[in-house]
């Protein structure tokens, strides 16, 4: 009987252990020795590019960031190519770095190099874009804006906007990167939003890449197509800047013959909507980094992060800028 209890509170000892131990974060040796001083992390960033006004407040705001944390960061710049940043992202795998975060420049195609990085037991964080996959369990956590919402507000502004217009109201929407998860949700969410009011007619949809440049030509040709257009719905800021260019030179006034509603919120739009050529913006924020480092130290102690943290956004009107600009950090 001794010995069938002592056999018993040994084996009771050994689960009670196992029960103690850190958290199965996926960073395999490193967890299992448990945290290691933050100044002896290191972090493989793999970035989407810099095409607009957002990205480089959002890059500028990690480096800033991980600088003011002492915790080593490795940066890279995909130039928004998904083959640039599958590159990183092994690069980082054979670099044993403690975690890898990385801002999906399109939602598909990641399962097996994140597959790679789970093997090798490196947590991944999605920053700002989430990927299209079936298995969570290849990210640790998605840290970022609720896109379709942003979408949503943005077509909410425009229901109210001409809520006294009997006439059908022709819109061109200005898409972001074709099969990024922004340009996917933003779409989905306006287009949920203004579905309850036949008047309102998405005359053309075309992808401006999120670039200022690509919102000009796009809005250059797509005027020429389509006559008597009424608004325009650009999924960022830049594209809405390259828009309001395009419709300059046509002979038109944005803001007034044509009404413009973006997202993002960085100063260059926020200026425009100041200056009554942007009528509406709905806020993206870029400053994720602090969010970041908050992961990668849970991480790196154990414990399991939330697994969606949503970023707080607001929306701004003309006096809402004004009033904002001051004080605007990006
Ligand atoms: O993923 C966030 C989006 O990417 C921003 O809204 C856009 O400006 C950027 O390029």
């Amino acid at each position: 009987m001794k010995k069938l209890i002592g056999a018993f509170a040994a084996g009771a000892m050994l689960l009670a252990l196992a029960g103690c131990a850190p958290a199965a974060t996926g960073s395999g040796d490193a967890a299992a020795a448990g945290p290691k001083a933050e100044s002896d992390l290191v972090v493989g960033f793999a970035q989407v590019g810099a095409e607009s006004g957002w990205r480089t407040a959002n890059t500028k705001d990690i480096q800033d960031s991980f600088k003011e944390a002492g915790i080593q960061l490795k940066f890279s710049d995909a130039q928004q190519k998904q083959e640039n940043q599958i590159k990183a992202i092994r690069s980082y795998i054979q670099q044993k770095v403690d975690v890898i975060a990385f801002s999906p420049v399109v939602e598909t195609g990641w399962d097996a190099v994140l597959n790679e990085a789970k093997d090798a037991g490196i947590p991944v964080v999605l920053t700002d874009r989430a990927v299209d996959s079936s298995d969570d369990s290849l990210y640790v956590t998605f840290l970022g804006s609720d896109f379709v919402l942003e979408g949503q507000k943005a077509g909410e502004w425009v229901l109210e906007e001409y809520k006294d217009q009997t006439e059908p109201v022709k819109i061109i929407q200005l898409e972001g990167t074709t099969g990024a998860a922004p340009a996917i949700d933003r779409a989905e969410g306006f287009a949920e939003a203004i579905k309850s009011d036949p008047k309102f007619e998405v005359v053309a949809s075309q992808t401006g890449d999120f670039t200022r440049a690509g919102g000009k030509q796009v809005t250059e040709a797509l005027l020429k197509a389509n006559p008597g257009v009424n608004l325009i719905y650009a999924h960022n800021d830049d594209m809405g800047l390259g828009a309001i260019e395009a419709i300059e030179a046509a002979g038109l006034v944005p803001g007034k013959d044509i009404k413009i509603v973006t997202v993002d919120a960085v100063k260059d739009g926020m200026q425009a909507l100041a200056d009554g050529k942007i009528n509406f913006i709905v806020e993206c924020s870029p400053l994720l980094g602090k969010q970041l480092i908050e992961v990668v130290k849970q991480i790196n102690n154990g414990e399991t992060p939330e697994k969606r943290i949503v970023t707080e956004e607001t929306t701004f009107t003309q006096e809402q800028a004004i009033e904002a600009l001051p004080t605007r950090q990006y």
